[in-house]
């Protein structure tokens, strides 16, 4: 579908891409990986034709159509959320004209050859109308709409009154309502909360397009991907493996380059010696002068070393009053839409606090709220005594001024430090050499997400608040980030959709879902166990919350050991129960599957024939209509089982996903 050939690129005498070549073949699942910084994005715009190679070539299939996620919105069209999923790419209603005339004309041609010809033609459209869903457009935005967790009736409204993380899922939407040939996906799941996440993996597997997927998601990637792209150092390596066996594979073909190389060094240091005893004697000379020829036709093997990580630590603050930030009666609407009223919360020395709830709760918005990064409806603000707050908002460029570079970005942030102690902080966010002078819009995701991270290192505060923290660093920068949280001493808020980053961090939970303000004052698993034992009793009548004692959550911190044995049973009947809950929405999508194979091997069955020059010659009128009938109506049962094959999915992810996952939200 695309191949290039001796691909480099660089930017600013930095080489990024070098001598690369790769192919994408059709119906491709390729997951792209690699660290911050490292040419993922680029190589995506050099594949869609955004970006030009320095040298080398690109070659694409004609025709083929290209739909492309970027990994960062910089604009929010004006139009609702529904008008932006149905945005045409065009080539549908291509189809849909070409459909419309082609059965007369096929019809009305007394060329076999040319019939024969247009026939065809049809059967591709027919196939192509298809992957389109062009027949019921409409009802399949809306479903995918639903499936990335906008709430019915959301769709109606202008996309201006959502955040960016929904602008991004409207956008999405459109890619996949539009399906194109070839989807490049640049991190699609950095704005989604699990739920969406879940689906959308679901979507992808039955997806026809070719995908290419950057993602630092390792779930994702290992449902989805059949190939994998690395790209560090300068190349970017396809391996046809999944997920799982390509880090088995790369972690062997690094052991065994180590033990090569280590072995080579052990030669070379034995010649060394061989060499230094014998020089000076003649006898041996000529076996010394071969082994020192020997020595130096040798190549040496390197093995790469694993790239720098960040390094970050926060400085412990000083002692501030404490509860170092309060909402009391707090309200606020984002134009019409009502987010928060009367909320009451409060934020304690050494909380580690992670706010979970459903979509639209307002989780990102009641961390503005607390960040006084938004002022208030209704309601008060209190500060505590000496408490600087540090925001770290969803969309890091709200933080950056993008026009300028990072070291200007830098040196504003703290005009009373002298520069030698400001890049000393940008370089542990590998920010070095000519790197700081970039402008901060030409920034990749990750390095975005770094600089912020510095800039609020520069002063640093007693109080972080953070918005999905871990969006769009890499693996090692996560989890340099998580232990430089766990040692804080400072108040951390956050909301994040990274489960191991929320077990990792949270000591305190605090779940916000209809106007409801939920306390769980334990870690994540704390929580799951709390909220399954609530689900519980609720489905017996009785209240949880109101049955716990408070002692019980301020011993959930140290649990013991049989609490932790309670849990585990919890945790296995729990699985028993859900197992059940399963079983008949299991089935009924198995039947459906069956039911989808049937319509399917039908619809193809009526497309040969009505795509056979023969039928057209061989059949009467009325036999030709009823086939081109019977066609439509397949059609429709087959959208008809499609469609309640999703809502079924749908359930099994929910089921599975537990009551509720934390998630971004308007
Ligand atoms: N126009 C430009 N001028 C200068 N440097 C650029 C430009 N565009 C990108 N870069 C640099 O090229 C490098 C690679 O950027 P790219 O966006 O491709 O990285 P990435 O692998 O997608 O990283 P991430 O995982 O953080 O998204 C970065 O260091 C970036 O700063
Ligand atoms: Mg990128």
């Amino acid at each position: 579908m695309i191949s290039l050939d001796g691909v480099h690129k660089g930017f600013a005498g930095r080489t990024l891409l070098r001598d690369v070549s790769l192919r994408i073949g059709e119906g491709d699942r390729v997951g792209v990986v690699g660290p911050n910084g490292a040419g993922k994005s680029t190589l995506l715009a050099i594949l869609r034709g955004a970006a030009e190679p320095d040298q080398g070539a690109v070659s694409r299939v004609r025709g083929a159509s290209v739909g492309h996620l970027s990994q960062e919105i910089l604009s929010t069209p004006d139009a609702t959320v529904l008008e932006t999923a149905l945005r045409p790419g065009g080539r549908l209603a291509r189809i849909l004209d070409e459909l419309r005339d082609l059965p007369d004309a096929i019809e009305r041609e007394s060329d076999p050859a040319r019939q024969a010809a247009m026939a065809a033609r049809l059967a591709e459209l027919h196939a192509q109308q298809d992957e389109l869903g062009g027949h019921d457009r409409e009802a399949r935005a809306k479903r995918i709409l639903a499936g990335l967790g906008f709430a019915p009736g959301a769709e109606a409204r202008p996309l201006r009154s959502f955040s960016g993380g929904y602008v991004m899922r409207a956008e999405l939407a459109r890619l996949l309502t539009d399906l194109p040939d070839l989807l490049l996906l640049d991190e699609p799941t950095n704005h989604l909360d699990l739920e969406s996440v879940l689906w959308l993996q679901g979507f992808l597997a039955r997806c026809p397009s070719t995908l290419v997927v950057i993602s630092h998601d390792r779930a994702f990637l290992a449902s989805l991907a059949t190939s994998i792209v690395e790209v560090d150092g300068g190349s970017a390596r396809r391996w046809n493996l999944g997920w799982e066996a390509w880090v088995e594979q790369r972690a062997l073909e690094r052991r065994q380059l180590e033990a090569r190389a280590r072995e080579q060094e052990k030669r070379l240091r034995e010649t060394e010696r061989f060499v230094e005893r014998f020089r000076s004697k003649a006898t041996k000379a000529r076996q010394v002068q071969s082994r020192l020829k020997a020595l130096e036709k040798e190549e040496r093997i390197e093995v790469a070393r694993e790239s720098a990580s960040v390094r970050i630590r926060f400085p412990q603050p000083p002692r501030t009053s404490d509860p170092v930030l309060e909402l009391e009666g707090a309200s606020k609407s984002w134009g019409e839409h009502r987010v928060h009223e009367g909320l009451d919360f409060v934020l304690r020395r050494g909380d580690k606090t992670v706010l979970v709830g459903p979509n639209g709760a307002g989780k990102s918005t009641l961390l503005k709220m607390l960040g006084g990064a938004t002022p208030l409806d209704a309601g008060e603000r209190r500060v505590g005594h000496g408490v600087t707050v540090g925001y770290y908002a969803q969309h890091r460029e709200e933080m950056l001024d993008v026009g300028a570079t990072v070291l200007q970005n830098a040196l504003a942030r703290v005009r009373d430090q002298g520069e030698t102690t400001v890049r000393a902080l940008l370089g542990s966010f590998l920010f070095t050499g000519d790197d700081v002078h970039k402008p901060a819009s030409v920034l990749s995701g990750g390095e975005k997400s770094r600089l912020a991270l510095a800039l609020i290192l520069l002063r640093p505060p007693s109080v972080l608040l953070m918005d999905e923290p871990t969006i769009h660093l890499d693996v090692p920068s996560v989890d340099a980030l998580i232990a430089a949280l766990v040692d804080f001493e400072g108040a951390l808020g956050f909301v994040s959709h990274d489960v191991h980053f929320i077990r990792s961090v949270a000591r305190r939970v605090v779940r916000i879902a209809g106007g409801r303000v939920d306390e769980y004052a334990g870690d994540w698993d704390y929580y799951l166990w709390r909220r399954a034992r609530e689900s519980e009793a609720a489905a017996e009548g009785t209240s949880a919350r109101e049955a716990a004692t408070p002692a019980e959550d301020a011993l959930a911190g140290e649990r013991s050991a049989r609490g932790l044995r309670a849990e585990r049973r919890q945790a296995a009947e729990a699985r028993v129960a859900l197992a059940r809950r399963l079983r008949p929405l299991r089935e009924e999508a198995s039947r459906l599957e069956d039911l989808v194979d049937a319509l399917e091997r039908e619809k193809a069955g009526l497309e040969a024939e009505l795509a056979d020059p023969a039928t057209y010659a061989a059949a009467t009128g009325g036999d030709l209509a009823a086939r081109n009938r019977r066609h439509a109506e397949v059609e429709r049962e087959l959208e008809a089982a499609l469609a309640r094959w999703e809502d079924v999915q749908g359930r099994i992810a929910e089921a599975e996903s537990g009551p509720e996952e934390p998630g971004d939200d308007a």
